[in-house]
């Protein structure tokens, strides 16, 4: 993965050895290198650039992952926020990032949280005609859509986030496509301006699934174009949403970023929107692989005909196995490679028979003690934590280590 590298059969994290780290710090441990977000940052900046866009801004879903450095390192490149919660808001606040950096897209919003929103500059994509109706604001103020363009594309159904129903799962974001006319008509009732149309089919979806992205653009470009013609004005942001995923293992492909902006330009000209704004909201392409959850082995043992290995975190401190059965590589950091190898089943401290990290992988021999570092955990992995079971949640360090006072 580039940042992480072995030196002597050692895990290392940029220039850190992981080992070191687990034993300053304690385990469980968040590790996260400042540097490979700053690479993705400027990966994704870069084909934006190319593929042409007139004008175009990079919002960092920051739900993904929110320690304060990784949101400094973000402004610091000139990045923005995609906020979902006042208390995503007030955090990227305290960071520096003022109204005019932050989109917000929330769901199920109370009235608590619309009154917020009104008291802010912040451009708000509604996802429910509910909430366009209680929010109180000011004539004239320009308003985005969430629109549901009837595609969900995830890399499982609890992370698929259009489309009516995923599987067994209804699907509850955004303003379905037969009622986005009811949205323009309260928009128009309340004097406000409509400036964004926005869309966010679901996350971590890449390979032969990005072909179904355009499909959806298709469908909100064609509400656009609807909105432009009853509104009788031109819309000024067209907001992609975010999802680009990223390998979860060696035969998954890269994220195709220049082929997809490029691709999406295209779509934009034909259908006259070459003109917009195009604003992207990615999480999990920034955070995902800069992020590393260390633990410690404190039981090996057969059941069974199975070797498992226990260690001290659970999906109280990790949750995307058990949440979203992802798959997450899983390394011995004191021992990366070893003739002789193990088949393990790697298991969490929680009371759930869910609570389980990897099943029957290869692994080198692990023993009582060895530190394992388990990958592309730096999006939806911290923030998630809890402290049920009352296990500690873990903690968070970054690399390179920030500057003192
Ligand atoms: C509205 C919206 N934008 C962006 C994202 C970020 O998705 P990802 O982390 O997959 O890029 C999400 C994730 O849930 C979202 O709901």
């Amino acid at each position: 993965m580039g940042h992480l590298t072995v030196r002597g059969n050692e895990l290392f994290i940029g220039e850190e050895p992981v080992v070191e780290l687990a034993r300053k710090y304690g385990t469980p441990v968040y590790v996260y290198n400042l540097k490979r977000v700053e690479d993705n940052y400027l990966r994704m900046a870069d084909a934006l650039r190319k593929a042409g866009f007139k004008e175009w801004e990079i919002h960092y879903a920051m739900k993904a992952n929110n320690n304060v450095h990784v949101l400094e390192t973000i402004r610091e490149l000139g990045g923005k926020i995609d906020a979902t919660s006042p208390g995503e808001v007030k955090l990227a606040w305290e960071v520096g990032f003022g109204d005019g950096d932050i989109i917000f897209t929330g769901t199920s919003l109370s009235n608590g949280d619309l009154e917020f929103l009104s008291g802010t500059e912040i451009l708000v994509n509604f996802d429910s005609l509910s909430s366009i109706r209680r929010f109180r604001g000011e004539p004239f103020r320009k308003v985005g859509l969430r629109v549901n363009t009837g595609v969900g594309i995830g890399r499982v159904e609890k992370t698929t986030t259009g489309g009516s129903e995923i599987g067994s799962l209804p699907v509850k974001f955004g303003i379905p496509l037969n009622r986005v006319d009811e949205a323009f008509d309260l928009i128009e009732e309340k004097d406000y301006t409509l400036s964004c149309l926005h869309h966010h089919v679901g996350s971590d979806w890449t390979g032969p699934k990005v072909e179904r992205y355009f499909p959806a653009l298709r469908n909100l470009l064609d509400v656009a174009a609807r909105a432009e013609e009853r509104l009788g004005y031109r819309i000024e942001t067209i907001d992609l949403g975010g999802g680009y995923g990223v390998p979860h293992s060696e035969d998954e492909p890269e994220f195709p970023l220049y082929d997809f902006f490029s691709r999406v330009k295209e779509h934009l000209d034909e259908r006259g929107f070459g003109r917009a704004k195009v604003i992207v909201e990615p999480g999990t392409y920034l955070v995902s692989d800069a992020g590393i959850l260390v633990v410690q082995v404190n039981t090996v043992e057969e059941k069974n005909g199975r070797i498992f290995v226990g260690v001290d975190a659970g999906l109280n401190v990790f949750n995307s196995p058990a949440l979203y059965n992802y798959y997450h590589e899983v390394v011995v950091c004191n021992r990366v490679a070893a003739e002789e190898t193990v088949t393990a089943t790697v298991v969490g401290n929680i009371c759930e028979s869910g609570d389980i990290f990897a099943v029957d992988r290869p692994l080198p021999k692990v023993e009582e003690g060895d530190y394992l570092a388990i990958l592309n955990a730096g999006a939806y992995g911290y923030v998630m934590a809890n402290n049920y079971n009352l296990r500690p949640k873990g903690r968070e360090v970054v690399v390179p280590f920030p500057e003192g006072p």
